[in-house]
């Protein structure tokens, strides 16, 4: 037998909750298999912060590397300054761990209403890059509170890094039916990481010459997810244009009870991180009402990324089952993650 030894990190509010149901989906998917689940939990989030003032020391993060995979459920507290969690733990997580492919799939399952009058076939991934651009923190403030103040954020794009993932997004759409890659930035205004981006894509597009490619400013993007979602296949772009479209994309596919997230070290030469889009919702925190479906959803990306492909199918068929078949009705969160994982079978 093999173990996945897997850090958890269900940190604040429906976290809790929802990757309580995530990690019972994830044992009856291997149920039939010899590999077991080991899991670790890692106390990290606004308690710890409370309690000790640290977010994610070294000696955490040492400990979390020795890890084959990491499940999150959500950060965030408003008794924690804003930021606070978000630089010092999540975005610290993907950053040292090198989680360089942000993967979000975007797809409208069947029985699942959208906002959209006429939403077609939705089914596609945004790459959004994971370590760069205006989240590095690379920035600063003088004369703070004063009618002169300057606050700057400077994105960062390096060659290095916007190749690596542009190349992952080829990988991704070449292997897909569509095989198509949109690159969204917007290189009329933000002209030195706009051309890079897109000097990059054609370049690594002579490697992938099956797929086909098309560029969309980000304010425009937003515009045909609006009104023809089903005209993406593959998205790749920056990290701050990613988060929004993304949100976007949550929107339109089902809200973000639904929306899975995979955080991914493509190298392997760190743990890659698995967590629903969604947040810690605080106001619905510790009523068990908080849909776990997206942490569902993420764990079946964690099975694939991990090479259970056969096991990753099986979870995203359950849920698809259940979204299917899901009436008005509303259940709990055991509810939903005890209906899906009958489907799942195994336990
Ligand atoms: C997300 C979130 C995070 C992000 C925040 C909480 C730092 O919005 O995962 O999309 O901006 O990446
Ligand atoms: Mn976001």
């Amino acid at each position: 037998t093999k173990n996945i030894k897997l850090a958890v990190v269900a940190g604040d509010g429906i976290g809790i909750e929802v990757v309580e149901q995530g990690l019972v989906a994830l044992d009856a998917a291997l149920a039939g298999t010899q590999v077991s689940v080991e899991p670790t939990e890692f106390n990290l989030g606004a308690q710890r912060w409370h309690t000790t003032g640290e977010t994610l020391t070294d000696s955490d993060l040492d400990a979390i590397r020795q890890h084959d995979a990491i499940l999150l459920g959500a950060i965030g507290d408003p008794s924690v300054p804003s930021g606070v969690l978000e630089r010092g733990l999540l975005l610290k997580l993907r950053f040292s761990l090198d989680h360089y492919v942000n993967l979000r799939p975007g797809k409208l399952y069947q029985g699942v209403s959208s906002p959209l009058a006429n939403p077609g076939d939705i089914d596609f991934v945004v790459v959004r890059e994971g370590t760069e651009g205006p989240y590095v923190g690379n920035g600063g403030a003088i004369r703070v509170g004063t009618p002169h103040e300057v606050a700057n954020e400077v994105s960062v794009n390096t060659a290095f890094g916007v190749e690596r993932v542009v190349r992952d997004a080829f990988t991704r759409a070449a292997a897909r039916e569509r095989k198509h890659l949109t690159l969204v930035h917007k290189h009329n205004v933000l002209v030195h990481a706009g051309h890079l981006w897109r000097r990059t894509v054609e370049r690594v597009n002579e490697e992938f010459p099956q797929v086909t490619t098309d560029y969309l400013h980000v304010d425009a993007a937003t515009i045909f997810l609006t009104t023809n979602p089903s005209r993406f296949d593959v998205i790749v772009t920056d990290n701050l244009f990613g988060d929004i479209l993304t949100d976007q994309a949550a929107a339109i596919t089902g809200g973000i009870g639904l929306a899975a997230s995979a955080n991914i070290n493509p190298d392997r030469t760190a743990p890659s991180m698995f967590e629903p889009v969604h947040g810690s919702a605080p106001d619905i925190a510790g009523q068990g009402k908080a849909d776990p479906t997206a942490t569902i959803l993420s764990v079946a990306l964690m099975l694939d990324h991990l090479g259970y492909h056969t096991e990753s199918a099986r979870v995203e068929a359950a849920v698809a089952a259940d979204l299917a078949e899901r009436g008005t009705t509303p259940r709990s969160t055991r509810e939903v993650g005890q209906a899906i994982t009958e489907r799942i079978g195994g336990l």
